[in-house]
């Protein structure tokens, strides 16, 4: 991967707390590319576009003449698990000001205690006005109970209760600002404006490139921004095609994707429809047009860990750093069929990239990705593939530098 790559992904991580910093941080990437938002504007046939809706986005490069020829998708998601402060979230105990938090999804617990947490979201003022922010240093901290006081941790591992154990303290003085007054603080505005408040923990630790031979990325949230950025670098990078490059990512992946703006919801097929018709094609025309489109759902996969390889099918357990995996599921929870998976491969060898094949073992569960979702509401020919990776939903985690590039590549190749 090039500095200049490097450079880029790290950046998107640390500027993107939240889903919503993510694709505000994306479409400044699109816009300084001569694409044009169509977020709040009728649209029109135009060659460059997006269509940013809370935390999701979706962007085109339109085909050569028409988009008569098909849309080639790439698919992913914004979120990632993690812990959501609750709209009432003053507390005081015990000398300390503490902030009641709510699971967004399903987060590897214990990695959120002991770090250096900042606050970050959105606040809505009466105005209808929506305004990001974070904290630019860490403000709060989960900690862990002295292992003096629970001397059997590491032989019965930790248990955490979900609703005590989870707050984070934040102050200590009586008189600190309360939670409101300190995002009043934070957003300059005056709290009788703010009408509503969405806000996250994040970890303030920043992305890096860590290994002695600087082979892996840490980070929070690489479960998916990873395959964010390697949608949008494609599609700002490559070509224009026959077909028309579409890049959708969808918030609410991590629970379910039935919202107004996740994946089971009808933003991609409307943004589509909408692509079409600017140009004169009827809604049989679309119809037609989806049957010659597919799509790359990518979302990180496990890579065999090294520690657990007992956990894993070793015949079809990805190695970190040999390339993307190809996610298959005979039970359509990833949505890869013959036809795809051969789409893919060819994407890969035309990227001359090496690709690696996952399967999860039989008495595991297996997770599902938004492939199956846009598959089942478009009907279209979808692939699962995602960038090997430990640690998964962790506050921390870590993939290959060099399988990001390989998927780069390889949606660049698609995409052409
Ligand atoms: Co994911």
């Amino acid at each position: 991967m090039s500095k200049r790559q490097i450079e880029s992904i790290l950046s998107q991580l640390d500027a993107s707390p939240t889903p919503r910093h993510l694709v505000s941080y994306l479409t400044s990437k699109l816009l300084q590319a001569n694409f044009v938002d169509y977020s709040t504007k009728e649209l029109q046939n135009t060659n460059l576009g997006f269509i940013a809706r809370a935390g999701s986005l979706i962007a085109w490069k339109k085909g050569k003449q028409t988009a008569r020829n098909g849309f080639r998708i790439v698919g992913a998601h914004t979120d990632s698990p993690g812990l959501r402060i609750k709209p009432n979230p003053d507390d005081r105990k015990f000398g300390f000001n503490t902030l009641q938090v709510e699971i967004y999804g399903g987060p590897l617990l214990n990695s959120w205690l002991d770090r250096d947490l900042g606050i970050a979201g959105h606040v809505v003022l009466k105005s209808g006005d929506m305004k990001l922010f974070r904290s630019a240093n860490p403000v709060a901290r989960i900690s862990q109970l002295a292992v003096h006081l629970d001397r059997e941790v590491n032989e019965r591992g930790l248990t955490l209760d979900k609703h005590l154990h989870l707050s984070p303290a934040w102050s200590s003085d009586q008189k600190a600002p309360s939670f409101l007054n300190w995002v009043a603080q934070q957003t300059k505005c005056v709290v009788r404006d703010i009408v509503s408040i969405d806000a996250q923990l994040f970890d303030t630790h920043k992305a890096a490139v860590i290994g002695a031979d600087s082979s892996f990325i840490a980070s929070g949230r690489l479960d998916n921004q990873a395959s964010c950025w390697a949608a949008i670098s494609a599609l700002l990078e490559s070509q224009s095609g026959q077909a028309t490059q579409v890049v959708a990512l969808f918030d609410h992946e991590e629970v379910g994707s039935e919202s107004a703006t996740g994946a089971a919801g009808p933003l991609l097929e409307h943004s589509l429809e909408q692509i079409a018709a600017v140009q004169g094609i009827s809604r049989i025309g679309f119809l037609e047009i989806l049957s010659k489109s597919s799509c790359i759902s990518a979302d990180n996969a496990h890579a065999v860990h090294h520690n657990y390889p007992e956990r894993h099918d070793l015949s079809h357990g990805p190695i970190i750093n040999m390339g993307p995996a190809l996610k298959l599921n005979s039970n359509q929870r990833y949505a890869t069929s013959s036809t795809s998976a051969a789409m893919f491969i060819s994407a890969c060898s035309k990227a001359k990239v090496k690709h690696q094949v996952f399967v999860s073992r039989n008495n595991m569960p297996c997770g599902s990705t938004i492939g199956p979702i846009t598959a089942t509401r478009l009907g279209i020919d979808t692939v699962d593939v995602g960038v090997p990776q430990l640690s998964m939903h962790s506050s921390r985690e870590v993939c290959g530098v060099s399988d990001l590039t390989s998927l780069q590549l390889a949606l660049k190749a698609y995409f052409n």
